[in-house]
């Protein structure tokens, strides 16, 4: 049978995402709070989740480690061009470069070792000048690097944010959705741009924005002019809602979307026509600065809105310390779940 890699959620039936979300709630039930083995888990002992962080990361990271000490498995951690060797994923390429390891040996030699592996690579948007050409949001989407070792990978390969999108994130906020409303389809789901410094890659909101179309929500992106997310991804988002009974609009009118809201989640994103320009080029317009953050005035125009951010998030620029200190808002709690959400995703995989 052919290994089942989670790459993007786009792979999987809502309803497969659902029993997964089921799954978590089981196991943070039997864990949480307790620490040790989970019980009711699968015993992983013996099992290792390789890890390949080109990126920096708090949560996906630790809750990769915790998940799987705490079904008795271990990981192991590589920093790749850093702790090993930089790595190369073109077909047919001459390596007189500076990459030293093809995905053609890496992945088979990790699948001999390890029992799963984790991969989080996403170039960022904004590139120095001397990288710029070939840094368009098309070509990176690709996710070349992810996808060519998926194809050489015998063990499943786990998506940790590519340039596309981040599942992980994505499963951890269907289950933060489930918690908060119980039954979230059909409930009103703003995902907010927000201002930020540098221009934030896309792939976060594109897999929240999944999230909410695979709980069935009634959806509203709310974003300035020029900031619409991947219209693709727009378009498979809205279908999948829309098949559970949900909806999705875009629009730039904060007062339209907010109303009757239930659920604010913030994200700052860059533009898509700005990968590839530098960071000054990029950088969101100042102007957008007071109008795009998340205060205690927006969520009063909402339904008793909770709000939800992926972390890390800076306070005082996407959203107030107002609004993050308030009992609306379940960014730990989210952040939580990023725990129990990949503990039932590594007991689905390796678990059997
Ligand atoms: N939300 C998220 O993926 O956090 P990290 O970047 O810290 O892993």
């Amino acid at each position: 049978m052919a290994v089942r890699h989670f790459l993007s959620s786009l792979d999987f039936e809502s309803a497969e995402l659902a029993a997964l979300v089921e799954s978590a709630l089981t196991l943070k039930h039997a864990g949480r709070g307790r620490g040790g083995l989970i019980s009711g888990a699968p015993d992983l002992a013996g099992r290792v989740l390789a890890l390949l962080f080109f990126n920096p990361s708090l949560r996906t990271r630790v809750s990769c480690e915790s998940a799987m000490a705490r079904m008795g498995g271990s990981t192991c951690q590589l920093s790749p061009g850093r702790d090993t060797w930089r790595f190369e994923d073109r077909p047919g390429v001459v390596m007189d470069g500076d990459t030293q390891e093809h995905v053609a040996e890496l992945a088979p030699v990790l699948a001999s070792m390890c029992d799963a592996v984790g991969i989080r690579k996403a170039e960022l948007l904004t590139q120095d000048r001397a990288s710029s050409a070939s840094a368009s949001y098309a070509d990176l989407a690709r996710d070349e690097f992810l996808q060519a070792f998926a194809r050489h990978s015998e063990v499943p390969v786990i998506n940790l944010e590519s340039n596309s999108c981040h599942p992980c994130q994505g499963l951890a906020d269907m289950l933060t959705l489930r918690e908060l409303l119980e039954e979230p389809a059909g409930e009103p789901f703003v995902l907010s741009w927000a201002w930020h410094p540098k221009a934030l890659p896309v792939a976060t909101p594109h897999s929240q924005l999944l999230a909410a179309a695979d709980s069935g929500m009634r959806i509203t992106v709310l974003a300035p002019e020029g900031y619409g997310l991947a219209p693709d991804v727009v378009r498979q988002a809205r279908e999948r809602a829309e098949a559970l009974g949900g909806s999705l609009v875009e629009t730039q009118n904060p007062e339209a979307a907010l109303k009757g809201a239930r659920i604010v989640c913030a994200k700052s994103w860059g533009r898509l026509d700005a990968y590839g320009q530098s960071p000054e080029e990029a950088r969101p317009a100042d102007r957008l600065r007071g109008a795009w953050i998340i205060d205690e005035a927006k969520m009063a125009r909402t339904d008793g809105a909770r709000f939800m951010h992926c972390l890390p998030v800076r306070r005082g620029v996407v959203a107030t310390s107002g609004v993050l200190d308030s009992p609306l808002s379940a960014v730990v709690q989210q952040a939580e779940n990023r725990l129990w959400s990949t503990t039932a995703l590594l007991a689905d995989r390796l678990g059997g």
